[in-house]
Parts: structure tokens; sequence; C-alpha cells
């Protein structure tokens, strides 16, 4: 049913973890599973990913196109970052199966929720990135897990 490739970023995923001050981070909810991934990236001065990491609490999916996710934008500049679809992620991994492609939207949403941050705490506008839907705010998140 899953790629060699999904197996390997399930089971040993790339960029677990957190980045302190971060320059961007983007937080997304699936509303048809309820599944929650956040991306941490760090930024230069010359708007390129030093570093990107990501805490998935989802899928073997979700965690597989994550990890590819973060491992397909280090080291690009936020525009080709902004490139990477979930056609891409599902690419990189060799397919999913069709009840799984909604899972890998995740991590092209949440890319593009920590980028818009980034252009947020920056007071600069990036072309072709509109305002993610599905962000969820830190307060509203942890009010959310309290019932
Ligand atoms: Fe929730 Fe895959 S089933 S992200």
């Amino acid at each position: 049913m899953y790629s060699e490739k999904v197996m390997d970023h399930f089971q040993n995923p790339r960029n677990v973890g957190e980045i302190e001050n971060a320059s961007g981070v983007g937080t997304v909810g699936n509303a048809k599973c309820g599944d929650i991934m956040r991306i941490y990236l760090d930024i230069d001065e010359n708007q390129i990913i030093r570093d990107c990491k990501f805490k998935t609490f989802g899928c073997g999916a979700a965690v597989a196109t994550s990890s590819m996710a973060t491992e397909l934008v280090k080291g690009k500049n936020i525009q080709e970052a902004l490139q990477i679809t979930n056609k891409a992620v599902m690419e990189a991994l060799d397919g999913l199966p069709p009840v799984k492609v909604h899972c890998s939207l995740l991590a092209e949403e949440a890319i593009h929720a920590a980028l818009w941050d980034y252009a947020e705490k920056n007071g600069i506008k990036i072309e072709g990135l509109t305002k993610p839907k599905s962000d969820i705010h830190e307060g509203e998140e942890e009010e959310e897990e309290e019932y």
C-alpha cells in the first residue's frame, strides 16, 4: 500500500523537533481527521531557508509527508519553497494511496503558514502567497486541548 520511501520517512522521520526563535512558524489542522502539523523555518538574511523542522500529530502519511517536505525546503529560497506543492512532496515519496492524498496537503499548507508568519514578522509581502485559511493560533489550539 505504501512505497518504500513513505515507510522510510514514517519510520525514520527527518527534521523532527522545534527551532527556537524560528523565523516563521506555521500550524495547520486537517478538518477531515483532526490531525495537526507545525512547521518551523529558520530563514537567513538572503531569504534562504537554513533549517526546517516539524512536529506532526497525525497519521503515518502526514508524518512521512512532513518529513519529506522539510527535506525539500531546506536550502531553498522563499519563492522556491512556495512552489513546493503537495504533489511535489507526493512525487518525491513515490506516491501515496488515494485515500491519503489529503494528508499531504497539510505539509504544503504548513509551509505556506510558516512563510506567512515570516512575512508578517518582517513586514514583507511574498509574491504569490495568500493568507493561509487553516492556520491555528497558539491560544486557540491550547484552549481546544483542554476539552
Ligand atoms: Fe489525518 Fe492523514 S488521516 S493527516
